[in-house]
């Protein structure tokens, strides 16, 4: 773990303009009184020293370093009590500060757990309330040089509040950007102040980052454009992005046994991705009744098609029990799954893997197919690299998508299994050579297992 100088004087730099000095004292004090007088403003909440990026929500929970029996329940009934203010007043869950990490990193590290958990909630209604309000954009899915991750976390920002987490009147709707870079599904957020609005509140004394130029995201429309490359342990697209890694066998293999528990023969499962072929050879091995898989990719179909070392070819597709029981849909899902309703097909088994796309697609999928696509007793799993990148993205994730999952009337059991991180610690070394980032950073994965509520 990286060693950092958790002091005051490290964290509030000497040059520090007073207004900010003032919030970020308070919050490192717990004074609560004198932080909701200097707060008349959403924007002081999320103040930041110029030099240490600290904002009020890290410097009150900085303060609290690590548990220790000096610790009195007063002590910490001040945190929370400062920390929950801030967050009222609009202070942004994950700002992040010059060592990248944000205030709910910071609480993790710390072993604060109270706090890194209000956090958490902080960027769970965040999340939930942008999504309904302002819907979510096109997904970045490939890796971000590890620059280029932190600078658009850097302009993440939250929307001007009226101080409880609501917009003002006739307030410009943000936009919604990507903060986490997440393989196959996206984690977004509101995008910063415009620049003329940063500069204003910088003449009050108050600094916000600045919007940097965007970038070029990866997104489902030039993701299927790309080109594809399949080698020793890896598909990736032309920009170095990992589309799909061997790494991720195990996680295939254990999302089966969750989707068919009992692996008996004449099971109906649908895959959405093909990638690698990984889940579908492991579906294989079970001599399903209805083997349906759809794939979008130009390259991979080909590949599907007559590479030699693929086995779900016209051969394969002959093989079935009968006439389109096994079969390659060649399109996008979005294409391809209303046809199937209108088919009336129906699976006992359902997988959603794919790329390039953000998290309102998968959140389409789950709402719009899956409760007529999957049999009532049936099982419904997905890739969940949503915000896997940052354990707090996460966990705001995991409980954005169980509400989500709800409100489609699946319920959400989540299996966490353990990552072998040995080989996948650092960025371009291991598992991560010759892929551009490093979308996975967690020791545990939680697979979700879905089923009809009720
Ligand atoms: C991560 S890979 C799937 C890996 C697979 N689970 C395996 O075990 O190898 C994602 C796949 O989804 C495909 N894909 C991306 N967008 C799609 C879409 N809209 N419809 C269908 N397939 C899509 C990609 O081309 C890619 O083959």
């Amino acid at each position: 773990m990286a060693d950092y100088d958790d002091s005051i004087s490290g964290r509030i730099s000497t040059d520090c303009p007073r207004e900010i000095q003032q919030v970020l004292t308070a919050a490192w004090a717990h004074d609560v009184e004198t932080v909701k007088k200097l707060l008349d403003v959403p924007e002081k909440a999320r103040c930041q020293d110029p030099k240490t990026k600290e904002t009020p929500l890290h410097a009150a929970i900085r303060a609290c370093g690590e548990p220790s029996e000096d610790d009195t329940p007063e002590d910490l009934e001040a945190a929370s009590k400062t920390v929950s203010e801030l967050l009222l007043w609009g202070a942004i869950w994950n700002d992040v500060d010059d060592h990248d990490e944000t205030p709910g990193c910071v609480a993790y590290r710390l072993g604060r757990t109270e706090l890194y958990n209000l956090c958490v909630d902080s960027g769970v209604r965040a999340e939930l309330l942008f999504g309904l309000m302002y819907g979510y954009e096109e997904l970045p899915s490939g890796e971000e040089d590890e620059d280029e991750e932190m600078e658009v976390i850097e302009h993440a920002d939250a929307p001007e509040t009226n101080g409880n987490g609501t917009l003002e009147d006739g307030e410009e709707a943000p936009e919604l950007v990507v903060v986490e870079n997440i393989q196959e599904s996206g984690v977004l957020v509101p995008e910063a102040e415009s620049e003329a609005q940063a500069d204003d509140e910088e003449d009050e004394g108050v600094t916000i980052e600045k919007e940097k130029e965007p970038k070029a995201d990866v997104n489902s429309e030039a993701y299927l454009a790309s080109k594809l490359t399949y080698s020793e342990g890896k598909l990736v697209d032309d920009d170095g992005n990992g589309v799909m890694m061997a790494w991720e066998t195990g996680i295939m293999r254990q999302s089966v046994d969750a989707l068919l528990p009992d692996k008996s023969s004449g099971k109906r499962i649908l895959n959405i991705g093909f990638g690698m072929g990984i889940i579908d050879s492991m579906f294989a091995e079970i001599k399903p009744a209805v083997h349906h898989i759809i794939e979008a990719h130009p390259a991979v179909l080909e590949h599907i098609s007559s590479s030699p070392e693929c086995k779900f070819g016209p051969t394969w597709e002959q093989s079935g029990p009968e006439e389109g029981a096994y079969k390659v849909y060649s399109g996008k899902w979005q294409e391809i799954c209303p046809q199937l309703l209108e088919e009336g097909q129906v699976y006992d088994a359902i997988y959603f893997d794919t790329f390039g796309e953000d998290y309102a697609q998968l959140r389409m999928f789950f709402t719009e197919f899956v409760p007529g696509l999957l049999d009532g007793q049936g099982i419904f799993g997905f890739f969940n690299g949503l915000g896997a990148d940052r354990r707090i993205c996460y966990d705001v994730y995991t409980k954005v998508a169980e509400m989500h999952l709800a409100d489609a009337g699946l319920d959400v059991e989540w299996k966490v299994i353990d990552v072998d991180m040995k080989e996948m610690a650092e960025a371009g070394k291991g598992e991560w050579e010759g892929v551009r980032r490093r979308y996975w950073t967690l020791d545990k994965y939680r697979l979700p297992v879905c089923t009809f509520l009720g």
